[in-house]
């Protein structure tokens, strides 16, 4: 009796390893960080390989995240998880962008105020309209505008609550806090644009192309989006313009117009 008691103990006892291969997207600005379960793992390029040490015959959940960051100023966070049974190796691909669950953020760096100004005059901001800067920093895409143009109301979304800090108190410096609406969230989480009239942007490709359904299919025909630099996924803007700032750098701006089609330039309508 005492020997299988002996035994099975050392049964229960008994690990087995599983190797968990993670296909990561290639370094951008920085090498992509990989974390189980909250640990970072060692490693670097494509392929990562991970040890999971399970009692033979039980399974564990793994939670595994790539910090990616495809240039200098975006972060995206893919998070995966995957069922791990003792002694079965497997294999996870983090290289595929996930429109549902991939958080990103993009770094404050401000647009210059002459450069706003022509993206008022670009989306021809008039005193009916409102305003939303998704991803607003200090709001300096609404203020300005709010005070050129006169627009009615400006609705400003920051992941960052120091941000919404600094922009509410722009607000009041300028007297503009009645006619701003300034919230913290993330712009992935908007739903309902079918409120705003022009939205003003600076946001990067990758937060760009995820809002580009949203904007699609919420904003009212005739609505103007205007993006200082970054494009809106497939969506072709219906007009792209350079311009020269007072600091003697050239601006790429986009504007759409929602319901139009992409302008066609002279040599595109003799084809
Ligand atoms: C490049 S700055 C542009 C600020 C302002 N619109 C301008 O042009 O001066 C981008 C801003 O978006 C905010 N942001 C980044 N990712 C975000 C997200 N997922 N949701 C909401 N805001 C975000 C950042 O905190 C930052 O203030």
């Amino acid at each position: 009796m005492l020997f299988l008691g002996i035994s099975a103990f050392n049964v229960a006892q008994e690990k087995s390893s599983s190797e968990i291969t993670i296909l990561v997207p290639p370094a951008g600005h920085a090498e992509t960080i990989i974390k189980v379960n909250g640990k970072v793992i060692d490693g670097e390029g494509g392929t990562r390989k991970y040890k999971a040490v399970l009692e033979k015959g039980k399974e564990a959940k793994l939670t595994i995240e790539a910090l990616i960051e495809p240039n200098n100023y975006t972060k995206i966070t893919r998070t995966k998880s995957i069922i791990v049974k003792a002694g079965v190796n497997a294999k996870l691909d983090l290289t595929i962008k996930d429109k549902k669950t991939d958080k990103i953020v993009v770094r404050w760096v401000p647009t210059p105020d002459d450069i706003v100004i022509k993206m008022g005059e670009i989306a021809k901001i008039t005193k009916n309209d409102i305003i939303y800067d998704l991803g607003c920093g200090d709001a300096v895409m609404l203020i300005l505008p709010i005070k050129k143009f006169g627009a009615k109301k400006g609705v400003g979304i920051d992941i960052d609550p120091k941000m919404i800090e600094i922009a509410k108190k722009k607000a009041k410096e300028a007297k503009l806090e009645d006619k701003l609406d300034l919230r913290v969230g993330d712009i992935l989480n908007v739903k309902d644009l079918s409120d705003a009239s022009v939205v003003l942007l600076y946001i990067g490709d990758d937060l760009g192309e995820r809002l580009s359904p949203v904007l699609q299919k919420t904003l009212k025909p005739g609505a103007r989006i205007v993006s200082h630099r970054f494009t809106l996924g497939d969506w072709a803007p219906t007009k792209t313009l350079t311009v020269k700032g007072e600091d003697s750098y050239e601006y790429e701006l986009h504007l759409w117009v929602v319901g139009e089609k992409k302008e066609l330039k002279k040599s595109d309508k003799q084809k």
